[in-house]
């Protein structure tokens, strides 16, 4: 009979055998994810835009391939999926980024691409998705929960916020018995992030470690930790998954 007192044993590394795709995984929450699933034993491919970020980041999580190209672009992403060499379990989307202003100054095109940006992006990765991820395995999307409530200059970001828990619900049924889940976040400390702020991320920084009920700022690490435990609990599918410390109650 097993000691009870006994510490547990070593354990198997939970992705093992298993590849993810990272649609993003130059920097941020992307590369972070890469991480930590390579730590528990996934194969990674990445795909970025800038090529030298994304060789950096291939090297640091030896991953299979890289492959540079604008995600946005259904061509070169057709291609992407097209020369796979295998089938896969799980893929992770995070290129994409909100688009702020006043909904009125935004012309035609900005709105069209503010959309693309996520829900477009999101559903050809979905078309692609079909077919090549094995059942149980994982399409992952990024979404917010900073634009929840609606605020004059948050732009086309409130309505792609609120469109993308039912995109997803609707690709979790229509792709099932490939899961398909949302992670909403708040800020969390990443390239993006620091681009969006510029000379204000400290102070920003700084105030959410006063503000948040965790008191201190959600990092690509944590993010990448709840996308990994998506990816191996069987039981999640068609869920939005909010980690943003609390902000969206004190923000
Ligand atoms: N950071 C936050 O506070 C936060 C909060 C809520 C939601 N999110 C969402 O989470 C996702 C990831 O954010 P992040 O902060 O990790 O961003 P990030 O630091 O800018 O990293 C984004 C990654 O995606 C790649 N990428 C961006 N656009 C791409 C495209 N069109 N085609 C291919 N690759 C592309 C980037 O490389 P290249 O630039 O070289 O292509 C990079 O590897 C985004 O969708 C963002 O809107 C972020």
């Amino acid at each position: 009979m097993t000691d009870p007192s006994a510490a547990p044993g070593p354990r198997d590394p939970a992705l093992l055998g298993q590849t993810l795709v990272v649609i993003g995984g130059s920097a941020g929450i992307g590369l972070a994810t890469a991480r930590h699933a390579r730590a528990e034993g996934a194969t990674v491919i990445l795909t970025g835009r800038d090529p030298e970020r994304l060789r950096s980041a291939a090297a640091e999580v030896e991953a299979l391939t890289a492959s540079a190209f604008d995600a946005d672009d259904p061509a070169p992403l057709r291609r992407f999926f097209e020369d796979l060499p295998g089938p896969i379990d799980h893929v992770l989307v995070t290129a994409g980024h909100p688009s702020y202003g006043h909904l009125l100054d935004m012309d035609a095109e900005q709105a069209r691409q503010a959309i693309s940006g996520h829900i477009t992006l999101a559903l050809e990765v979905a078309r692609h998705v079909a077919g090549r991820v094995r059942p149980g395995g994982t399409l992952l999307l990024l979404g917010g929960t900073g634009a929840r409530r609606v605020r004059a200059g948050l732009g086309t970001a409130p309505a792609v916020t609120a469109a993308l828990p039912a995109l997803t619900a609707g690709l979790a049924l229509e792709l099932a018995p490939v899961r398909v889940n949302l992670i909403a976040a708040g800020f969390v400390d990443t390239p993006l992030s620091a681009r969006l702020l510029g000379g204000e991320l400290d102070a920003r920084r700084e105030e959410l470690r006063t503000t948040l009920p965790i008191g201190r700022v959600v990092v690509p690490a944590d993010v990448a930790a709840l996308a990994v435990h998506i990816m191996i609990n069987t039981a999640l599918t068609g869920a939005t998954y909010d980690i943003d410390g609390g902000q969206q109650f004190v923000g």
